[in-house]
């Protein structure tokens, strides 16, 4: 969810809007804004779906006001529906309340308001909070959100608004991002930078547990105490532009189109030839990479696909062991982590809830971290030991494509760099990588040019149920990102499968027409992986293949082959991504659906 808050001279429900607008990439199954009217009351304007139907709604009825919360919405406790949208308030409806996060004790808190005369409309674990903070209200709003927070478990950011106090907005954040927007005689509180950047590049980036308290004098900073915090003003430098289409008609194509570039932004200052590898924003030294006895990875999503390429690239140059989980996992099944064990968080956010415990639970138990994010001052780049920052940008698209790729990159550096400390490569070997490594955004360019066979194929089997992936080695991690973008913006049901565990049962779902996609970029495994797909296309699959150019015998095998430029078996994951990402994104269009929004997604899931 997001969440945004507006404190000025301008009518809150546009600032509002225009802030909800930039946070959608958190979901987008409702919308609302609750604002404090001329006449001192809460007006709260909500409704389900898109932010397109909230405006639509204030278009018809207007809310005039200066200050005012909104909300947007990615369902977890309750359906979508206009009565769990937020803002949530109090029955008499003096208190609204806006919130990201889950309140885990909600079910105690509400039967014990029921049991104190309190009634509850909604399925949300949100409307606990109004209640509670009016069971708390003694006339200071502060002290009562302050008193209210002390009872709550889990993660908020909650922004409140109180009509017995109707200058002021009060907000506090525990484990759910929040920021703070200081303009000249106006205030934004939000989930998300971007959310204030039409009106301020001056942030203050909250810690957990500190309260903003903003009235037309200013913003005050406080502790769980109620003491003031002082905390220094960061400026945002980026450009908002970055977040806007350029001409595309997607983000995600526009984010496509972007690769080779952010593959070179990446890379930047850190693979020069001739040199050591440049990681001046790291600070583990050689002899604590000599001790590392074992790495995570620990991620989710297509950041976690990110980290097979890791595993891979690190076991092979470094020769340390790594395992990688997906962080919801990880957790939860008692690891053996230690002084000696490295973790490696990805995430293109940086405020993914399940990663972010993963990282806190490994810091708990004296691991050390590196982050591999994409957000610069991200709750995760904040809490890590060391930081690698991906060049690739905003990132808009709910399908994650160039945030993969530079993830790869910086797997490939880390790797570089560990085995650069630990001897366990000869520079020449390193050079040669590097080399390979440099040529990447020209190649990435090629493939780019050839979207139309891609295209084409996409129109003719969009109509198919079910589509499988295969691959062998680092296909395989390729595979599974290739299926996991399909299913994420077409909705056709895809599995990835590795191309030899196949026969063991999976076989048995292929018929006639049966679509295939077979990655066979891996020299060492080439012919293996020929064999595997000749057991497909036995039994009637229709299969496209991709090969590094040069092996066109594959096309004896195959109904389609497709190549990528020849690179070291290392690097294929980055170029023979691209066409699986063209053909979800066609496939998508083919389809008519929402590519950059997919049904019951979000980009950032800040919940566990
Ligand atoms: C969500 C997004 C995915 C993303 C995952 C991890 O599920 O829809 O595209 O891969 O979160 O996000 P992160 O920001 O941690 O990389």
């Amino acid at each position: 969810c997001g969440i945004v808050g507006y404190l000025g001279k301008k009518q809150a429900t546009t600032v509002l809007v225009d802030g909800l607008s930039k946070l959608e990439y958190r979901g987008y199954d409702s919308a609302g804004v609750a604002v404090i009217t001329e006449d001192g009351s809460i007006d709260v304007t909500k409704c389900k779906g898109r932010l397109a139907n909230l405006e639509g709604k204030l278009e018809v009825t207007p809310v005039h006001g200066n200050i005012g919360i909104g909300h947007t919405r990615w369902a977890t406790h309750g359906e979508p529906s206009d009565v769990n949208s937020h803002p949530h308030s109090n029955a008499n409806g003096t208190i609204s309340v806006v919130h990201n996060g889950i309140i885990e004790n909600y079910i105690q808190l509400r039967e014990w308001l029921t049991e104190e005369g309190y009634s509850f409309k909604s399925e949300t674990d949100t409307e606990v909070i109004p209640n509670l903070v009016d069971y708390y209200y003694n006339g200071d709003l502060v002290e009562a959100v302050m008193n209210a927070v002390k009872k709550l478990e889990g993660s908020y950011a909650i922004g409140v608004v109180c009509s017995n106090e109707p200058g002021k907005l009060v907000a506090v954040r525990k484990d759910s991002p929040l920021i703070v927007g200081l303009g000249d005689g106006e205030y934004f509180i939000a989930s998300d930078i971007p959310a204030v950047l039409n009106y301020t590049r001056d942030i203050y980036l909250l810690e957990d547990k500190e309260f903003v308290v903003m009235d037309e004098s200013g913003v005050t900073l406080l502790d769980l105490e109620g003491n003031k915090v002082e905390k220094e003003v960061y400026h945002v430098t980026w450009d908002a532009d970055a977040a806007e289409k350029g001409g595309y008609e997607h983000f995600m194509a526009k984010e496509i189109h972007e690769q080779p570039k952010v593959i070179k932004d990446t890379m930047t200052s850190r693979i020069i030839k001739n040199e050591k590898i440049r990681l001046d924003d790291i600070t583990i030294t050689k002899e604590q990479i000599k001790n590392i006895d074992k790495i995570y990875i620990v991620a989710c999503g297509t950041a976690y696909h990110a980290g097979l390429i890791g595993k891979n690239a690190i076991e092979k140059l470094a020769r340390i062991p790594v395992e990688v989980e997906v962080a919801s996992e990880f957790r939860y099944r008692d690891p053996i982590i230690n002084e000696k064990t490295l973790m490696i968080v990805v995430s293109q956010s940086g405020e993914t809830a399940d990663t972010l415990a993963a990282l806190r639970e490994a810091k708990r138990q004296n691991a050390r971290v590196i982050a591999v994010t994409n957000v610069v001052g991200s709750s995760i780049s904040r809490e890590a030991d060391d930081v690698l920052y991906t060049w690739a940008g905003p990132e808009i698209a709910v399908a994650s494509t160039k945030a993969y790729v530079t993830q790869l990159i910086a797997m490939y550096i880390i790797a570089l760099f560990f085995a650069e400390n630990k001897g366990t490569l000869s520079n020449e070997e390193i050079e040669a990588i590097k080399e390979e490594m440099l040529l990447l955004p020209e190649k990435a360019e090629k493939l780019l040019q050839n979207e139309e066979d891609i295209k084409a194929f996409a129109e003719e089997n969009h109509m198919h149920k079910d589509m499988f992936f295969l691959g062998r080695g680092l296909d395989y991690a390729v595979a599974m990102e290739g299926s996991l973008k399909l299913k994420e913006i077409s909705y056709i049901h895809s599995e990835a499968y590795a191309a030899g565990e196949l026969k063991h049962g999976p076989i048995a779902l292929i018929e006639d027409g049966t679509v295939v996609i077979a990655l066979a970029t891996q020299e060492s495994l080439f012919e293996k992986m020929v064999s595997n797909i000749k057991e497909v296309k036995t039994r009637g699959a229709n299969v496209l293949a991709f090969a590094m150019e040069g092996h066109t015998e594959i096309e004896k095998t195959v109904d389609t082959a497709k190549y990528i430029p020849r690179t070291i078996e290392l690097l294929a994951p980055v170029l023979s991504v691209i066409p699986l990402q063209l053909l979800s994104y066609y496939t998508s269009i083919a389809k008519g659906c929402d590519v950059d929004k997919p049904r019951n997604l979000a980009k950032s899931v800040t919940v566990e």
